[in-house]
């Protein structure tokens, strides 16, 4: 059994795309939600008006397979564009659609049309791209976490999530946990990109990527440890009815076993998606099948947050 559940959303598939990847327009959805491997799909992440996003280049795979590094500065073609295609699309798969509002105040109204949409999929509040200039990323800030989470559910009563940026710290991960334990989320989704890394080309030497002086979102393998850290940190400390969405550093069926060691409920592929596209999700589900089987396991369940300390 490969299947995964969030809330009363049933997945037959683990894996999906990371927000991002994939899932800017409606042929690229397409393809995620119709790919007979993944669990569904994940819209990028909109803001209330359409925006060209960041200069280019400003996406670059690392060599050596160490993953990515972007600073797509939040293209997105307009919260209208992606609540039409959800509303619209038939499909037995449950969908995620992401807001990331450059204000609160965006956040809250686009939170506010989809309360009141016929929408009946589930939404990720995306409180961690690093990427547009100037705007910080709101979930390193607890209290402004505290207070947007405060507002949001006051009105909102479908199932909601948030994606976090990653943390280093221990006493960073009690913080963020008892701020996000005293509301009714659906889901966390951990890890964003590790936000600002900085790559260099050799043979320029330069930067790599345009906006920001080259500064740019990490992932791929390098972000595995710290992916696995903080889904293991996060279910240690979140309520049982918190589910967790466990993204970065995922390249093998090995990685996702681990995801789930640590807790993740479902699993997503952001640096590996762009590097395979879709066939990406059948070749990792049956590298995952036969992770669990070298081990006689018959589920996902049989694993899932069981991860041993010695
Ligand atoms: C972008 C990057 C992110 O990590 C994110 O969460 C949202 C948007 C971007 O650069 O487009």
């Amino acid at each position: 059994d490969l299947t995964g559940q969030i809330a009363n959303f049933h997945f037959n598939h683990i894996l999906l795309n990371a927000a991002g990847v994939k899932c800017q327009t409606t042929a690229e959805l397409d393809q995620v939600l119709a790919s007979p491997y993944s669990g569904s799909v994940v819209t990028k992440s909109a803001t209330p008006m359409v925006r060209p996003g960041n200069p280019s280049p400003r996406y670059y795979q690392l060599p050596e397979e160490l993953g990515s590094i972007n600073s797509m500065g939040l293209p997105n073609e307009g919260f209208a564009y992606y609540l039409d295609y959800v509303l619209n699309k038939q499909t037995d798969k449950p969908v995620f659609f992401s807001v990331a509002g450059l204000t609160k105040d965006d956040n809250l109204a686009m939170l506010m049309e989809l309360e009141q949409s016929d929408f009946n999929g589930l939404v990720e509040l995306n409180l961690s791209c690093p990427n547009v200039p100037g705007k910080p990323q709101t979930a390193y800030d607890f209290e402004a976490t505290r207070a947007i989470l405060t507002e949001v559910f006051a009105f909102f009563t479908k199932p909601l999530g948030v994606k976090l940026p990653p943390y280093f710290d221990m006493v960073h991960f009690d913080m963020i946990a008892a701020v996000l334990n005293d509301f009714p989320l659906a889901f966390v989704n951990t890890i964003n990109s590790i936000g600002n890394g900085l790559a260099i080309d050799p043979h320029t030497d330069t930067v790599v990527i345009k906006p920001k002086g080259g500064f740019g979102g990490l992932g791929g393998s390098l972000v595995k440890a710290t992916a696995l850290a903080n889904v293991r940190a996060l279910r240690e400390r979140l309520n049982e009815s918190i589910k967790i969405i466990g993204t970065g550093g995922v390249t093998s069926g090995r990685d996702v076993y681990d995801l789930v060691l640590c807790g993740a409920d479902l699993v997503e592929v952001g640096t590996q998606l762009m590097v395979e596209d879709t066939p990406v999700f059948e070749r990792l589900e049956g590298e995952l099948a036969n992770e669990l089987d070298k081990k006689n396991y018959q589920s996902l369940a049989e694993i899932r947050g069981k991860l041993q300390t010695i």
